[in-house]
This record gives structure tokens, C-alpha cells and sequence, in this order.
């Protein structure tokens, strides 16, 4: 059959430019989007009496069918039919005759395709939502199991002070807290029809676009047609969003794959989320965060891909935002690979607490506490900072820890210790000291555990409204 665009045509595309030109080997993922949007569009058309009802029945009847032959995977597409739009066209009009060719009334593949998008990523923000909620329930229930876990906490990679393992967990429970209120908060702005907006100026057809967007379940229309055929900032808010939520779980890749080394230790990750060497009998490796911090980098360039497509384009439609899609599905396909996985990941994650406890104990992560306590002696805290500076190098000299020093050794120091230093310098009581909102202290972390759930459960009632 020939081009649906075929009359103005005295030849044959040369079929480099067929090739060259399609979509239809990426676009077919918009094949449900585009029937859904065919079908609102053509009960609308009926509904302004553009077209008769008899055609739009038959019109209806035959995108249910062609729907159905996809689904099965009975169609071929086409590579000589370019897109997803014009594929699904033609197999309506060989289904139903001429009276397919009605389907297109009013309507342009310009505002089509953009209307796919915004049905196919409206989806897929509710779904990766649900997705990055499933691992906050996962690292919370770490959480939970690691109250009294305490760990180093780290700055410059270099021990820092002591923390519960829980509160490390939970700053990941916040960020991805974050990024699931990013998506939420696009929502309002994927969730906009463009339909009607023509090819580019609107239609000389009276149809009803309101209509159209409350069938589609729309919040909005778009205020301006020229705006509504090339914007892709709601794809471009959408890369950005997954760049940082890939950002944050490379972040915590990056840390489950140093706390399983021999060196650290302090966690084993499940055998069924690992995978051996060829080689290395041994071997153990973390593969799963290995690599999801590997595929940042694809998704940053998916980012970096569609800025530069639209950098300097001029209004309104032009082939260039054709490029808009294979980076966004495989955006969506990296993140969803990612998530399905890291929840039961983390869930099933073994936590070595001894082997915690033996790093906490074999530390200087609680200097700055006997600093602090010299200071409540009335000592100005830099001159602690030195006193401690020179306690800890004698330490070090001496292959010993704060805790192993007697009194008299202390005393050298400063007169100001007394016994209570021993207490202050016992990793719980230098954790639970730190008991201001958000810091590491027990009652703190247990409190933010408390305030999460009900973060969750905010989550939950809008990932219900939004199914
Ligand atoms: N396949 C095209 C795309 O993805 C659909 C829109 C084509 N419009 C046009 N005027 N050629 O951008």
C-alpha cells in the first residue's frame, strides 16, 4: 500500500530515508497510548457531529481490534508506514475500509504524538513512585532492625563519629522521599492534553477539547497550540528527576559495595542478588550496585541528549523532537531495572553488627566528645580541640584507644578529667548525646522512623488516586 501521505508524491521514498526517517522500532511502546487517545478523539468527533455516530462506532470497533491483533503481537508493523501513528492507521483502514481515513479529522500526528507521551509517562511516574516507596519500606525495616546498631559515621571517608545504622538508612529513606514528591509534583505537568492543537495553529473543526481531556482523565488542556506540539520540558523534568534518583542510588550502591568488601565487612548482601567469577572461586562480587551505578551515566546522557535536541529549536514542531524517545524509555526501562531489584535487595541484606561494633569500638570517632566534655569544665572548646588533638596522637603512639588510657594517663592532659570521661566516651552514650531533631540519637531515629510512616502512608493514598 502506499503512503498515507503519498499524493503530493511523484516517487518512491528511497529506502535509506524509510529507514532512516522511522520510529516504528521504538514508537511501538505508545501503541496502547495512541489507541487510547484515538478513541477519546474519535467519541469526541461524534460528539460535536463532525462525524456521524455510525462512523464513529465502526471507527471505535476497528481500534478495539487492532488493539487486540497488537496485543497477541498479530500485526507487523511497518517500517515503510514510519510511526506508530500512521501504522496503526493503516491497519484500522485495513480492517474497517475507507471510513478509517475519518479518524484523523481534526487532528494532527503533532498533537498525536505528544498526546501519547503524556499518557505513556503519566503511567510510568505513578509506577516508579510505587517502585522507590517499595524500598523506602524495605530500608526502613533495616531501620527498625538496627535501633541499637552502631556504626562510624564518616566525612571524607575518614571516621568521623559514631552513628546508628539506622539513622544512615533513613537519610536514604529521605531522599527518595524526595525524589517520589519530584514525580508527584510533575504529575500536575505531564498531566495536560495537547490534542487539538493541530498540526501547530489548532483546527478549523469545531471539536471540544475539554471533552476530550475529561475522557482521557486530563487535568488540563494546553493554554497554546504552537506550546502544546513542542514543548517536551514535562520529558526533560522527567530525565532530570531520574538523574537524581539515580544519583541517589548510586550513592548508596557506591556504599554497599565498599561495607561488602573484606576490608569493611559490616554487611553480606543475599546470595541470589550476587555472582560469582569465571576465575576467583571465591569471589562473591556485588554486581547488582556495581552496575546501577554504572547506568547513571546512561541516564545522565539521556538528560544531556534531549537538552541538546531542543537547544535552539525553532517553533513548533520539527523532526528533531523524534529523538525525544528512545532516552526516555530507556530511562524508564534503567530505573525500573534498578528498583525491582534494590528493595528486596536491601530487604534481604545481612547486617554484620559485631564486626560494626568491633569498628566503633576500635576508633577515635568519639574525640570530639571528651573536647565537649572538657569544655563543660569551663574549658574554651579550641583549647580542648588541642588538648584532645595531642590525647589522641599519644594514643596513636602508643597503640591505644580513648578508652584504654587510665586516669592518670588522662590527667596528663588535663587536670579538668574525672571518671565520668569513661561513660561520656561509650559509643551509646556518644550516640544518644546527640539528641536534637534529626540527629543519630535512639529516641531521635525511632521518632523519624514514626514521622516516615506517615510519609508512606501520604504516598499510598496518592499512588490509590493515581492508579
Ligand atoms: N514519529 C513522529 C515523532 O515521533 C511523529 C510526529 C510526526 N510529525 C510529522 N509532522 N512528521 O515525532
Amino acid at each position: 500500500m502506499s503512503k498515507l501521505w503519498g499524493g503530493r508524491f511523484t516517487k518512491q521514498t528511497n529506502h535509506l530515508v524509510d529507514e532512516y526517517t522511522a520510529s516504528i522500532g521504538f514508537d511501538q511502546k505508545l501503541a496502547e497510548e495512541d489507541i487510547q487517545g484515538s478513541l477519546a478523539h474519535v467519541t469526541m468527533l461524534g460528539k460535536c457531529g463532525i462525524l456521524p455516530q455510525e462512523d464513529v462506532e465502526t471507527i471505535k470497533d476497528g481500534l478495539n481490534k487492532v488493539l487486540d491483533k497488537i496485543r497477541k503481537g498479530d500485526i507487523e508493523f511497518s517500517i515503510s508506514d514510519e510511526d506508530i501513528h500512521m501504522n496503526v492507521e493503516k491497519n484500522l483502514i485495513a480492517e474497517i475500509g475507507p471510513v478509517g481515513g475519518k479518524l484523523h479529522t481534526g487532528r494532527s500526528r503533532n498533537d498525536q504524538v505528544a498526546t501519547d507521551m503524556h499518557l505513556y509517562l503519566r503511567k510510568r511516574v505513578v509506577e516508579l513512585s510505587g517502585m522507590l516507596y517499595e524500598l523506602q519500606k524495605a530500608l526502613i525495616g533495616q531501620a527498625r532492625d538496627n535501633l541499637d546498631t552502631i556504626i562510624p559515621g564518616y566525612t571524607h571517608l575518614q571516621r568521623a563519629q559514631p552513628i546508628l545504622f539506622a539513622h544512615h538508612l533513613m537519610a536514604y529513606v529521605s531522599m527518595f522521599q524526595r525524589d517520589i514528591e519530584r514525580l508527584m509534583d510533575s504529575y500536575k505537568r505531564i498531566n495536560v492534553l495537547p490534542l487539538g492543537a493541530g498540526a501547530l495553529a489548532g483546527t478549523t473543526f469545531p471539536i471540544d477539547r475539554h471533552f476530550v481531556a475529561e475522557q482521557l482523565q486530563f487535568d488540563r488542556v494546553y493554554e497554546n497550540s504552537l506550546d502544546a506540539v513542542s514543548d517536551r520540558d514535562f520529558i526533560l523534568e522527567f530525565l532530570s528527576h531520574a538523574s537524581i534518583i539515580m544519583m541517589h542510588l548510586s550513592r548508596l550502591s557506591e556504599e554497599l559495595v565498599l561495607w561488602s568488601s573484606t576490608e569493611f565487612n559490616f554487611i553480606e548482601l543475599d546470595d541470589a542478588f550476587c555472582t560469582g567469577s569465571s576465575i576467583m572461586p571465591q569471589k562473591k562480587n556485588p554486581d547488582v550496585p556495581e552496575l546501577v551505578r554504572g547506568k547513571t551515566g546512561r541516564v545522565y546522557g539521556n538528560l544531556m541528549g534531549l537538552l541538546t535536541v531542543l537547544k535552539s529549536l525553532p517553533l513548533a514542531y520539527n523532526k528533531d523532537m523524534q529523538e525525544d524517545k528512545e532516552g526516555m524509555f530507556d530511562t524508564v526501562a534503567t530505573l525500573e531495572g534498578a528498583l525491582q531489584l534494590f528493595a528486596p535487595m536491601i530487604a534481604t541484606m545481612k547486617v554484620n553488627k559485631p564486626r560494626m561494633r568491633e569498628a566503633v569500638n576500635k576508633d577515635f570517632s568519639n574525640a570530639t566528645d571528651i573536647a565537649d566534655f572538657l569544655v563543660g569544665k569551663g574549658l574554651p572548646f579550641r583549647q580542648a580541640h588541642e588538648v584532645i588533638g595531642k590525647t589522641v596522637l599519644y594514643c596513636i603512639q602508643n597503640g591505644k584507644y580513648l578508652l584504654d588510657l587510665t586516669m592518670d594517663e588522662f590527667k596528663q592532659f588535663s587536670p579538668l578529667f574525672d571518671d565520668a570521661i569513661y561513660e561520656v566516651l561509650q559509643p551509646e552514650t556518644v550516640v544518644n548525646a546527640r539528641n536534637v531533631y534529626g540527629g543519630t540519637a535512639t529516641d531521635q531515629v525511632a521518632d523519624a522512623i514514626k514521622r516516615s510512616e506517615v510519609l508512606l502512608q501520604m504516598t499510598e493514598q496518592w499512588l490509590e488516586e493515581h492508579q
